[in-house]
């Protein structure tokens, strides 16, 4: 098996989405292009959703007009319906995620409609996209529990991932929302998913709410794993989770990896330094263990 691991960072996007005080567009541009210069080859850069939901992304076509034209970097975006896909593909989007859960109670709270109707309003956006030549991810929420009605059931994860994936999802991310899970309940949840979607089209999203998020990496990696979400610093929280943290920062990721002998791609000092500098214009410390141990030395 290959030991290439891909990252998506979500900082831009997931990191942000939630922050509370202002984050100026100039600051998010700053901080992709830091990203890019340390390897990054993904980056979610912001999310075509209703600004009265999200404010902090409301500034979605400001971004992408500014966003560095880096050979082989990508610049996904959320969209969850054809109205943000139109508006993201108009401001020169070329890869988007659409985001389903496999918890009901969740879905209404995040996209205010059932699962079967996400779908169906997924269902214009793959039309679409692939008339247009875009790649589109898919995201499954809640994938080990959900803040509104506990466990879910590994059937009803592998259930939306096979779905999104027989809409045309390249790869379906599995979102641990809460960062609840472990080990355990992660690869129960992988068992059931990969018995119906290969695992080379399956990533991991791991929120590091219980501090987790690095085991879960580890496990989902033996496991056979070969593409994570994470964010530089350990920036963010869903706001449809209240008291969820952000993602598992990327450079406990990288360093994890990179001691497991797997290839990112990706240069842990810049990375690092990246992470520090939007940390310091958040004004907080780094929600990274590895950057706090390399910045301390
Ligand atoms: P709605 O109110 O049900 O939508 O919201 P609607 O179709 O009834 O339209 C109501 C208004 O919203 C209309 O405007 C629409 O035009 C507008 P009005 O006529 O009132 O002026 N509207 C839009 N505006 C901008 N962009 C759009 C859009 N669509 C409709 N795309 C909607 C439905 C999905 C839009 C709303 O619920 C929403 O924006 N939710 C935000 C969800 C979100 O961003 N959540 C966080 C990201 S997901 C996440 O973090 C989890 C993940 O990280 C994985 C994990 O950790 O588990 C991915
Ligand atoms: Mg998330």
């Amino acid at each position: 098996m290959t030991n290439r691991v891909r990252i998506i960072e979500v900082g831009p996007r997931d990191g942000l989405q939630n922050e509370k005080q202002v984050v100026t567009t100039a600051t998010k541009l700053g901080l992709i292009e830091r990203l890019a210069k340390a390897g990054l080859r993904h980056i979610e850069a912001t999310s075509f959703v209703s600004p009265k939901w999200v404010p902090q992304m409301a500034d979605h076509a400001e971004i992408m007009a500014g966003l560095p034209a880096l050979p082989g970097v990508h610049y996904p975006v959320l969209t969850p319906n054809l109205k943000g896909y139109e508006a993201a593909v108009a401001a020169g989007a070329k890869e988007v995620a659409v985001f389903a859960a496999a918890s009901e109670a969740f879905s209404q709270k995040n996209i205010n409609c059932s699962i079967a109707e996400s779908i169906a309003r997924f269902e214009p956006v793959f039309a679409a996209a692939a008339k247009d030549g875009v790649r589109v991810r898919g995201y499954v929420s809640c994938v080990v529990a959900c803040p509104y009605e506990g466990p879910v059931a590994p059937a009803k994860v592998a259930e939306v991932a096979e779905r999104l994936r027989a809409l045309g999802s390249y790869e379906v991310s599995l979102g641990d929302t809460i960062g609840t899970g472990t080990p355990a309940s992660v690869l129960r949840m992988l068992e059931a998913v990969a018995a119906r979607v290969p695992l080379a089209e399956l990533a991991g999203h791991f929120h590091d709410t219980y501090g987790m998020g690095v085991a879960n990496v580890h496990a989902s990696y033996q496991f056979g794993l070969r593409c994570f979400d994470s964010s530089v610093a350990g920036l963010g929280g869903c706001p449809y989770a209240k008291g969820a943290t952000g993602n598992v920062a990327t450079e406990d990721v990288v360093y994890l990896l990179n001691g497991l002998g797997a290839d990112t791609g990706i240069d842990l000092d810049a990375l690092v330094d990246a992470g520090a500098w939007i940390s310091e214009a958040l004004g907080r410390p780094t929600g990274s263990r590895v950057a706090r141990a390399l910045l301390a030395r």
